[in-house]
């Protein structure tokens, strides 16, 4: 058994163990505005649900290796606390990756990678017309671990409003997973998809009878 103790090691590697051992991890395509209201999406697979009553969700930029400084997303949410999440399917899986590219602040992540800009309802920031469920937040919190290369810092949102793209529900009213054709996030440059699933259902019974939960 491999033991990996984060005390001893450089952050760089406490992060590669850490992300390959939580995996796969949700994409947060999270888009922002600035104070002079300039766009701004990204990718943050530090990105999670938290609460359903009331609905909350959390991205964690971290503070940049290079440089030292916050990410745009954090200055963006700092000055308009705001955000949307924007759900990444496999077609646009590259112009997601592109919006990583470290671009200067201000820059529009939008242009770069190749998405439309479509007005939000509840919030200033625009979303990602190309994402087909989009989840509008305000932000409530925002939880620092420090000002230091590799510390994250924890935005929270109040999700205010969900869009979810015709033709994506099955007859439930469920979302389909294999219409909505998510992509996860691996450890190193790895991505998963949501082609091969299988469902469990709760056990009914405190004893073992794994034929119950099919
Ligand atoms: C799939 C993916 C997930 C990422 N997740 C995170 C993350 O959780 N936290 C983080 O700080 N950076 C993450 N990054 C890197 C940021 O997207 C990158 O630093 C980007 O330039 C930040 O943009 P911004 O400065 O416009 O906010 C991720 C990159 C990719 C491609």
């Amino acid at each position: 058994m491999a033991l990996v103790d984060p005390a001893n090691m450089a952050w760089q590697d406490v992060y590669r163990v850490l992300v390959d051992c939580v995996q796969p991890r949700p994409i947060g395509f999270i888009s922002t505005i600035d104070g002079q209201g300039r766009p701004n999406v990204a990718p943050y697979s530090f990105f999670n649900m938290l609460s359903a009553n009331p609905p909350v969700c959390f991205f964690s930029p971290g503070i940049k290796g290079r440089g030292g400084t916050k990410k745009d997303s954090l200055l963006n949410v700092e000055e308009v606390p705001e955000f949307v999440h924007n759900v990444v399917t496999e077609d646009i899986g590259k112009r997601m990756n592109q919006a990583a590219f470290p671009y200067d602040h201000g820059e529009n992540e939008f242009e770069f990678a190749g998405l439309t800009q479509e007005p939000s309802e509840r919030v200033r920031p625009p979303r990602v017309a190309e994402s087909p469920v989009h989840l509008e937040c305000r932000v409530v919190d925002i939880k620092s671990f420090g000002d230091w290369p590799g510390a994250g810092t924890v935005v929270f949102g109040e999700i205010l409003l969900v869009h979810v793209h015709d033709g994506l529900l099955d007859e439930r009213g469920r979302i389909a997973p294999e219409k909505l054709r998510t992509i996860g996030r691996l450890g190193g440059s790895g991505y998963c998809t949501t082609r091969d699933t299988f469902n469990m259902r709760r056990p009914q019974s405190p004893d073992f009878r794994p034929e119950e939960m099919e």
